[in-house]
């Protein structure tokens, strides 16, 4: 009897489809990708794929985005309910009328947003490219950024001018411990902190490194450090140990009793279920072609930018 990895690798070869796969999906789930990669690069891929089907191994916005890119695919998510706490925290009618309030201002939405979010932008960014599109609004211009607050005060510091920030946040990222992570440091004092930039401030400001998923796998290959304490989900470290298996990757603790820092999201998405969804080609991303042509222009310029 073939087993599951065989069974998919056969689905793709037949269906003509592509997997993707974003950092934070189970290592198995990484394993049978034909692309893993950060938010950026995903849909940088999705963009030029000559599959004929796209597999997301990721959540619910990033599948979209790969629709509002390559709208002749058939774009698929194993699970639907896969969503993001970021995407979910902005409301397209709440935030039309928070924009309403600001029309002087650019909006620039970071790429973890629902596409209704993203028709109602100028430009959307990701961790790895948000100061690149930020630094080329003109200086005169106010600049609404959403959903992450954490992200945007990041980003505001960074770039040293105020920005009008949505006050949305990732549950993941904001559950890291500040105090468990100085405990930490001291066990562990030649390790190198690195965080991801939806992280709150009170943490950030221990890290040595801040940066989007690739950004931190990368630091990781090029640091002569031997250790590190690794500040966001845990789904990364499976790529940092199978590119440096002779360092080890220590995880930040959450502010909670459980030791975990899975995104609940992310992890809803499981090998049997990509399996499923390659055989019967669902759940299928859908949307209104008015709604994907609004989304897909402040994709385009980011892309244009990055
Ligand atoms: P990046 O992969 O762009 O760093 O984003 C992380 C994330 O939160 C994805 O949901
Ligand atoms: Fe959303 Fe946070 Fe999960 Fe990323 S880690 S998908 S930002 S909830």
């Amino acid at each position: 009897m073939p087993d599951i990895f065989d069974e998919i690798a056969t689905l793709k070869k037949q269906k003509n489809a592509v997997i993707l796969a974003h950092y934070y999906q189970d290592g198995d789930i990484q394993d049978v990708a034909d692309f893993v990669g950060d938010s950026l690069e995903l849909s940088r891929k999705a963009a030029t794929t000559d599959a004929s089907m796209i597999v997301f191994a990721g959540v619910h916005f990033m599948a979209e985005t790969a629709k509002i890119l390559s709208p002749s695919k058939k774009v698929l998510l194993p699970d639907l309910k896969a969503g993001c706490s970021l995407a979910s925290s902005c409301p397209p009618d709440l935030f039309g009328r928070f924009k309403a309030r600001h029309p002087e201002a650019a909006v620039i939405s970071y790429i973890n947003c629902s596409a209704e979010i993203k028709a109602l932008s100028d430009y959307i960014c990701t961790s790895s490219n948000a100061e690149k599109i930020l630094r080329a609004i003109h200086e005169s211009r106010p600049i609404i950024f959403a959903p992450d607050r954490n992200l945007g005060a990041y980003l505001a510091k960074k770039i040293g001018r105020p920005m009008i920030l949505w006050n949305g946040s990732c549950v993941v990222h904001e559950i890291f411990s500040e105090k468990k992570l100085v405990a930490l440091k001291t066990r562990y004092p030649d390790a190198p902190v690195i965080a991801h930039p939806e992280c709150e401030e009170p943490v950030l400001k221990h890290a040595d490194y801040i940066g989007s998923t690739s950004g931190l796998l990368k630091f990781t290959q090029a640091s002569p450090a031997r250790q590190f304490i690794v500040v966001t989900e845990s789904g990364i470290l499976h790529q940092m140990k199978k590119a440096s298996p002779d360092k080890d990757f220590i995880p930040a603790p959450p502010d909670n009793a459980c030791a975990c820092n899975d995104c609940p999201y992310m992890k809803l998405n499981t090998l049997e279920k990509l399996r499923d969804c390659l055989a019967h080609e669902t759940p299928e991303i859908t949307m209104s072609e008015d709604l994907r042509a609004r989304a897909l222009k402040p994709l385009e310029r980011m892309l244009a930018i990055s």
